[in-house]
């Protein structure tokens, strides 16, 4: 590890990130719909300790004290998304003036408060009318994604101005349809896996059509998962395996978005396997259609060493001797720095953080306050790499930490805690915690 140096420009954003289903909680009120995330969460065992998104942090009725607390963190951008099913309950159906409503009125809260709006279409809740069609497996979810997004677009586009398609498209079609720990909860299916993906990368180009026709004046952006794999040595065998694994791995959708094609050596084996669908050039135009900027969610790195013997992409996981966070995650601020050398080398387009963070079982002490001394380590330490290679020539515009409020860590439950702000689950009270306090002072003195 280097020295800490935190120097960012002036023009750099400091913000924090949320999503939907994870914090708002009135999971059926005012007209929404059933998303697969509610039906999930309803079926006990597929939550760790039963735990649902029902109420989460209640920030559908405490929108408003949340962001005065985004306020009196200095915060400059707040990342949130759009439950699908709040605006289209059905998903391809009549749209429902109470979800457009919740929604205007937290971006003109934002926008009093001095924060930036950065506005995600999708965080994984899709409508369970549209799953019981056939999900991202059926070919018309480009069309009932591309309306939802013109819908949103013409609500908003007038105030909001950075908008993502969707958020981690590798991690919901792997968990839905290889790992089953996501809805629709299937496991070991491939051939499915690859197919809801091809869909979702048309969907996020035809977004992207869509809003150059209706957002004039505005910016949009997908975000992907990149858990980036480092090679263990520097030996050609180790740094080509690592070059495999991610190509495997985050690469699958960074690839198409930002080289027009899926990475040659993984498509061989999903073709030669039978789970790759034949893919049209006007197919890969329509997912390589430009974007103005790429949010990348990083949280940890994975060594990898080259093993002919694993049947897969002939890699294996080296675990290095680092501190882990309480999702068992290692803390390599080191490989953050070299993935984002990688992205300095071959994007062409600004880079934004859209999260990092650490999980911690926090807790509020007898004076009423929150000693996260690990987490205000964590951040100095990536943002450290950042600040790096910003200096070293790296277009990155902006971070937001994962996540403002603790809240429900999808099947793990309520138990990792992330946020900058803790929840006490019972009461639903907020309180800052001393990364918090922290977090603000550095973006104090970035402005300075
Ligand atoms: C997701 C968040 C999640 C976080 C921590 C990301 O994969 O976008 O929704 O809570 O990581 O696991």
């Amino acid at each position: 590890m280097k020295e800490i140096s935190l120097k960012f420009p002036k023009n750099f954003f400091f913000g924090a990130a949320t999503a939907a289903y994870q914090i708002e909680g009135a999971w059926n009120e005012d007209g929404k719909g059933e998303s697969i995330w509610d039906a999930f969460s309803h079926v006990p065992g597929n939550v760790d300790n039963g735990d649902t998104g029902d109420v989460a942090c209640d920030h559908y009725h405490r929108m408003k004290e949340d962001v005065a607390i985004m306020k009196e963190l200095h915060l400059e951008c707040y990342r949130f998304s759009v439950a699908w099913t709040r605006i289209i309950p059905d998903g391809d159906g009549a749209v429902n003036e109470a979800g457009i409503k919740f929604y205007s009125d937290l971006i003109d809260e934002l926008l009093k408060a001095g924060i930036r709006p950065l506005l995600t279409l999708y965080h994984w809740d899709l409508p369970l009318a549209l799953q019981n069609k056939g999900g991202w497996l059926n070919p018309e979810s480009v069309n009932w994604f591309t309306r939802y997004a013109e819908v949103v677009f013409k609500a908003y586009g007038d105030r909001v101005k950075d908008f993502v398609t969707f958020n981690e498209p590798f991690v919901f079609t792997d968990f839905g349809y290889v790992t089953g720990a996501f809805p629709p909860g299937i496991k070991g299916d491939y051939r499915s896996k690859i197919l809801a993906g091809h869909h979702v990368l048309q969907s996020h180009g035809s977004a992207v059509r869509a809003f150059r026709k209706i957002v004039k004046d505005g910016r949009i952006g997908i975000v992907l998962d990149y858990a980036y794999n480092a090679p263990a040595t520097q030996s050609e065998e180790d740094v080509a395996a690592a070059a495999r694994a991610n190509e495997f791995w985050a690469g699958w959708y960074f690839e198409p978005i930002v080289f027009g094609r899926y990475p040659q050596t993984a498509a061989k084996w999903f073709r030669e396997r039978g789970q790759l669908p034949p893919v049209t050039e006007a197919e890969m135009k329509l997912i390589a259609e430009p974007i103005d900027f790429l949010g990348i969610n990083h949280y940890f790195c994975n060594y990898v060493k080259a093993d002919p013997n694993n049947p897969r992409e002939g890699t294996a996981p080296v675990y290095p001797p680092v501190q882990h966070t309480l999702m068992n995650w290692p803390i390599t601020e080191d490989g953050f720095y070299e993935m984002l050398t990688y992205f300095r080398k071959v994007l062409k387009v600004p880079l934004v953080i859209t999260e990092n963070g650490i999980a911690l079982n926090d807790i509020v002490t007898v004076e009423g306050t929150v000693e996260d001394y690990d987490r205000i380590d964590y951040m100095k330490r990536y943002l450290s790499a950042l600040s790096r290679a910003i200096e070293e020539g790296l277009d990155c515009r902006g971070y937001c930490y994962w996540s403002l409020l603790d809240n429900l860590e999808w099947a793990a439950g309520f138990k990792d805690r992330f946020g900058l702000v803790h929840v006490d689950y019972n009461t639903l009270k907020r309180t800052i915690k001393r990364s918090g306090r922290w977090y603000s002072a550095l973006i104090d003195e970035k402005n300075k």
